[in-house]
């Protein structure tokens, strides 16, 4: 697929943004690609609903979006002031995610579409992660995107809407999900990543040493399982933990993810400059882990060294959101006709479609 423009001049369009995938429902409006605005953006959040479970339980979201979804897309409608007219099309995730949510989420999409007479964009939830730096910052392509959220760790090559290239994943468990499960072992409350912060910050990161997964092996892929694995073993030996070493624990574990984020960044900037000989490299970091104050510190000091541009959209924009669909919707109008009624949702559904998955290629596709 050819890339778009960044430049080009086509009309200001104006979408209805649906996303649904994990334990978000959000619906938003956005105009662009000129005078890019963001009318509305509305987000619930479920971790209330999930929190007793220590994680998201896919069929609670899938019901939870199925109970708010129209109220929140009235809501996204109304905030904007606009009406069915004033519309251009509907953009909704189709995955990659939980299915039960996407379906709940594309399929609502489709049926407002159709019953407003608006075309459909089916949009990969990544390309939106992938794309928001767009909407907020003046950037053009290519650029390196550094996706850090509970379900994806990936340094992503943007060379164009539709046109990407995985440069390195995680082999095993996603950030955020190592910062949940670190949490859940050391009793603290879900999500952990903000809890294993407010403890690491009290902490003393000398006390433990943790490794530094694949740090040792050439390449951009990165491993988190082991770490957490080893935190797991120092913890056992102190049975019962005090507070004071479950916040040394959160320090010595927070540093390595920073180091080992911050190493893999400073390469991806060397092989940017490298490869394409891009001199000047611009580097964006999305998802929610993007949160951590000790990790954005750590890659703004990465791109610093390496004479490279550090954009990180706000935080509201970072997590999952409607916006970032929406945006996706209006670059992918200015690119390709729009989708048909018949596009289904996939659980599965990587950005690098020449990228077989890490985790194995499956029944349904690779996996992210
Ligand atoms: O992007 P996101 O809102 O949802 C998806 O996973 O798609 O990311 C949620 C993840 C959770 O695993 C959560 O623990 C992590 O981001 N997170 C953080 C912080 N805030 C949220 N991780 C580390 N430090 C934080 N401050
Ligand atoms: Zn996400």
């Amino acid at each position: 697929m050819t890339s778009v423009n960044p430049n080009q001049d086509y009309k200001t369009l104006t979408v209805l943004g649906i996303e649904t995938s994990c334990d978000e429902t959000a619906a938003a409006v956005v105009s662009g690609p000129r005078d890019r605005d963001i009318l509305s953006n509305v987000v619930r959040s479920q971790i209330d609903d999930h929190t007793e479970f220590g994680g998201v339980v896919p069929e609670i979201a899938a019901r939870a979006h199925i109970d708010v979804l129209d109220t929140i897309v009235r809501e996204a409608m109304n905030k904007a002031d606009c009406s069915w007219d004033d519309i251009d099309a509907v953009a909704a995730t189709a995955g990659p995610g939980l299915i039960g949510g996407v379906i709940v989420g594309f399929m609502t999409a489709k049926a407002i579409a159709m019953a407003a007479g608006k075309p459909i964009i089916a949009v990969n939830h990544l390309e939106g992660h992938a794309l928001t730096a767009r909407l907020t910052d003046d950037l053009t392509f290519p650029f390196l995107l550094l996706l850090v959220s509970g379900g994806h760790s990936q340094f992503l090559l943007v060379r164009g809407v539709g046109d990407y290239e995985r440069l390195g994943t995680t082999i095993d468990d996603a950030i955020g999900e190592a910062f949940d499960k670190t949490a859940k072992l050391l009793g603290l409350p879900y999500p952990g990543g903000p809890a294993v912060e407010r403890m690491a910050a009290k902490g003393d990161v000398t006390r433990f040493k943790l490794p530094r997964p694949l740090l040792d092996r050439p390449g951009l892929d990165m491993s988190f399982a082991g770490l957490k694995t080893a935190l797991r073993t120092q913890a056992k030996k102190l049975e019962p933990v005090d507070d004071q070493t479950i916040a040394d624990l959160c320090a010595a574990f927070q540093r390595a993810v920073s180091d080992v984020l911050a190493k893999r960044t400073a390469a991806a900037l060397q092989l940017l400059r490298e490869r394409y000989r891009d001199t000047n490299p611009t580097i964006v970091v999305a998802g929610g882990v993007a949160a951590n104050q000790e990790i954005r510190n750590a890659l703004q000091q990465a791109a610093d060294d390496a004479g490279a541009r550090f954009v990180a959209p706000p935080m509201a924009l970072c997590t999952d959101n409607a916006a970032m669909i929406a945006w996706a919707g209006i670059e992918r109008l200015g690119l390709r006709p729009v989708d048909d009624m018949d596009v289904s949702p996939r659980p599965r559904w990587p950005l690098d479609s020449t990228n077989s998955g890490v985790l194995g290629a499956g029944k349904k596709g690779a996996k992210v």
